[in-house]
């Protein structure tokens, strides 16, 4: 589906343009702030977390499997780098979706998942991938919409099965909080929050779920 991709990854990042300067971009930075080591980056889109990686981040692998958007990714990755603005200078692009992450066993302190666990194909064996690679007590560090309840969870399923072809795969009514606890993540520091503009998408789960050590 070339020409779909290309579009979302066109405009993915003027979509977003009003959430970020209305609390999203906000939230990356309160989330991604204190992050350290070798951070793994899932769905890395069109690049919106780079600026959120702080210091103390040694190594930052950032996985990104639809060339379109990768092609985003390396893009401001560069011009990132030209103007200086990044504080981490170990970063490399893969092309790899989070069912089969490149990545060895517990070889990261930290996989950062915003927005792209509604879009994976196999949620389950995306978790079971992230945990095998997270090392013992790291951190899942999530920002992930969710099913609503009541009416607004019948209005998400109405949507749905067009919203998966415009949002390139993304689901409406994913339980992804009750399948990262299913995985055997600690979800007590994940909290509910709200995306600024959502829509159907404005129930979000926030936080760090912990690898359990
Ligand atoms: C809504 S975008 C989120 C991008 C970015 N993480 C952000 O916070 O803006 C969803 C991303 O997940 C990617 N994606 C789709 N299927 C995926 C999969 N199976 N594994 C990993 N990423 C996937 C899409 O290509 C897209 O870049």
């Amino acid at each position: 589906m070339g020409v779909l991709d290309r579009a979302f990854a066109a405009l993915y990042d003027p979509i977003l343009g009003l959430a970020e300067r209305t609390g999203l971009a906000e939230e990356r930075g309160r989330l991604l702030g204190d992050l350290a080591g070798h951070v793994v980056e899932i769905g890395a889109g069109t690049g919106a977390n780079l600026p959120y990686l702080g210091s103390e981040v040694a190594r930052a692998t950032l996985l990104e499997p639809v060339p379109e958007m990768a092609t985003k990714l390396r893009a401001r990755l560069d011009d990132e780098r030209a103007s200086g603005t990044l504080s981490v200078s170990r970063i490399e692009v893969l092309e790899a979706p989070a069912e089969a992450l490149p990545v060895g066993d517990d070889a990261a302190d930290a996989v950062v998942s915003t927005l792209v666990l509604c879009s994976v194909d196999d949620l389950e064996r995306s978790l079971t991938e992230i945990r095998r690679v997270l090392r013992p007590g790291g951190a899942l560090v999530l920002m992930e919409h969710v099913a609503a309840h009541g009416f607004r969870r019948r209005v998400q399923g109405v949507l749905e099965p067009a919203w998966k072809v415009i949002g390139r795969g993304c689901h409406l009514t994913r339980e992804t909080l009750l399948a990262v606890q299913t995985a055997g993540f600690d979800t007590t520091e994940v909290e509910p929050w709200h995306l600024p503009g959502g829509g159907p998408t404005g129930l979000v789960v926030a936080g760090v779920a912990r690898n359990p050590a």
